[in-house]
């Protein structure tokens, strides 16, 4: 069963950054598929860190939309991209190697993260975009 679904009611009004968040819910289901139902964890990290830079590849193209956009409040949306950015930068230094318990709670942190954040985040600047506020 998958950790997380992305749904069309997550829309965000934009095709690329929906596509992102797709992308971001695939790669994270992949990884907990993995890190659950096996113990072969030597491929879990190099997964981490895919899921990683795609999600730092993410917060950039979002915050540029965001700025092209004049989404108000961008600043504190960015302050937190940046200090979940950190937070998986420390848990990934923490990692060593075939722990799978940390693998699990990285990728649990990394879901519940990622939801709760597409759903109430971002969702105030798709609002915004349209003129719903
Ligand atoms: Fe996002
Ligand atoms: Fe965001």
């Amino acid at each position: 069963m998958p950790l997380i679904s992305w749904k069309p009611e997550y829309t965000v009004n934009n095709e690329e950054l929906d596509s992102h968040h797709q992308q971001l819910f695939d790669l994270l289901n992949m990884v907990y598929d993995h890190v659950m139902n096996s113990l072969e964890v030597d491929f879990v990290l190099p997964m981490i860190e895919k899921l990683s830079d795609f999600m730092i590849y993410h917060f950039s193209a979002e915050e540029n939309r965001m700025r092209e956009n004049r989404i108000p409040e961008i600043d504190a949306h960015i302050a937190k991209h940046r200090e979940f950015t950190n937070t998986i930068e420390i848990l990934k230094t923490h990692y060593n190697g075939n722990n799978l318990e940390i693998a699990q709670e990285l990728i649990i942190l990394l879901g519940n993260w990622l939801l709760s954040h597409v759903l109430l985040e971002d969702k105030k600047y798709s609002e915004v975009s349209l003129g719903i506020e």
